[in-house]
This record gives structure tokens, C-alpha cells and sequence, in this order.
């Protein structure tokens, strides 16, 4: 058994891990520089929480699927998928992916893009997901989980990504 599953256990979002989770994601974003520096200096971390945790509730609600990571009864992660839209037909996103600071580099983050993949590569209308990221490293972490650059912006000093894994149909 890989370590990060004897360490974290990958569950599906229930709303009793919907507070949890948005004080995860906030803690995880607040390390990440647009997040951190742009939203987070305007809005308290507190505010953040509520907004996140509302968004969470109101998918769960609609049926759209999150998993969340959990050790020793804490949420250290989350991953929050959105079905393909009206108009983008057999595509999937990956909305938001987020791994408490001191539980990075310990195969957290994989484990739950796993779990995406394992929805989405058994859909034999998906084409594809894809997903918006920046900086260099987190570039590396999708392209070795299959994503290949489609676009690229410059904001300032950082480098914007647009990323696409085909379907790996199952
Ligand atoms: C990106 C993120 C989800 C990875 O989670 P993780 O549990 O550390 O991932 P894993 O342990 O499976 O893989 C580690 C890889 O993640 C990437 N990574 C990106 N930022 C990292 C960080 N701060 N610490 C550790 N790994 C990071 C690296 O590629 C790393 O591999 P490396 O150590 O060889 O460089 C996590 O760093 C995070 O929450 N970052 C802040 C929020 C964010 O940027 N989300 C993605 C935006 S779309």
C-alpha cells in the first residue's frame, strides 16, 4: 500500500467535512501567491472560510463531486471536480486543489487526482480534464499526473497555465 494511504484516506466531500475543508483549502491557498497575496490581504482568512464553505455546501447540495483527504480525523486536502458544462461537452475541470502546508511532498495531492481520474477515465463521453495553474512546480506536478501545457500568460512575475489530460479510457 502506497505510504500517503496508510498516512491520509481519500474520502467523498459529506457536509460534515464541509467546514473542515473550506479551513483547509483557505490554509492551503494562502501559501499560493494570487490567492495569498491578492484575496487574502483584502479579506480575512475567517471570511474566506465562510465563502469557501458555502460554495462546498451548495455543491454537494447540486450532486457535484469533491474528495477530501483526511488523517487522523483532520481534512488535510481537498479536490473540488466539475462534470462537463452545457456547451463543453466531454470535458471536465479540476476546480480547485488544495494540500495543507505540512502535509505537501507526502503524495497527498496525487492521491487525490487519482481519485479525479478514477471518475472521469471511466465516462466513455470525457474527453478530457483540464485546469488552470501557475508557477513552475505545480506545472511539473500535472505534467507528471499526464496534463500537457495548452496556454500560457504572463501576470506580472508569475506564469499562468492552462493544462489538458486526455481521457484514459478504462
Ligand atoms: C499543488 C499541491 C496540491 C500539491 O500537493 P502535495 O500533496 O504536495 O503533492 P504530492 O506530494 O503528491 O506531490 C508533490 C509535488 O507537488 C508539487 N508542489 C507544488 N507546490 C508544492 C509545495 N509547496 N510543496 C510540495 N510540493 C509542491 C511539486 O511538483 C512536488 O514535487 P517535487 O517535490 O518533486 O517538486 C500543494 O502544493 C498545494 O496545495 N499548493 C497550494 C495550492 C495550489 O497551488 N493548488 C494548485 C493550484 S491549481
Amino acid at each position: 500500500m502506497p505510504a500517503v494511504e496508510r498516512a491520509a484516506q481519500i474520502v467523498a466531500l459529506t457536509r460534515e467535512h464541509v467546514f473542515p475543508t473550506a479551513q483547509a483549502l483557505a490554509e492551503a491557498f494562502s501559501t499560493e501567491p494570487l490567492w495569498g497575496f491578492f484575496l487574502l490581504r483584502s479579506i480575512p482568512r475567517r471570511w474566506f472560510v465562510v465563502v469557501l464553505a458555502r460554495i462546498l455546501r451548495a455543491r454537494l447540495t447540486a450532486g457535484k463531486p469533491a474528495y477530501v483527504a483526511v488523517a487522523g480525523g483532520e481534512v488535510v486536502g481537498a479536490v473540488v471536480i466539475a462534470p462537463p458544462r452545457r456547451g463543453k461537452a466531454g470535458h471536465w475541470k479540476i476546480v480547485r486543489l488544495g494540500v495543507r502546508p505540512g502535509w505537501r511532498g507526502r503524495g497527498v495531492g496525487s492521491s487525490l487526482m487519482d481519485r479525479a481520474h478514477s471518475l472521469c477515465d471511466p465516462d466513455p463521453d470525457a474527453r478530457g480534464v483540464y485546469l488552470s495553474t501557475h508557477g513552475r512546480r505545480n506545472r511539473s506536478f500535472y505534467e507528471r499526473l499526464g496534463y500537457r501545457v495548452t496556454g500560457q500568460i504572463r501576470l506580472g512575475r508569475l506564469e499562468l497555465y492552462r493544462m489538458f489530460r486526455p481521457t484514459i479510457h478504462v
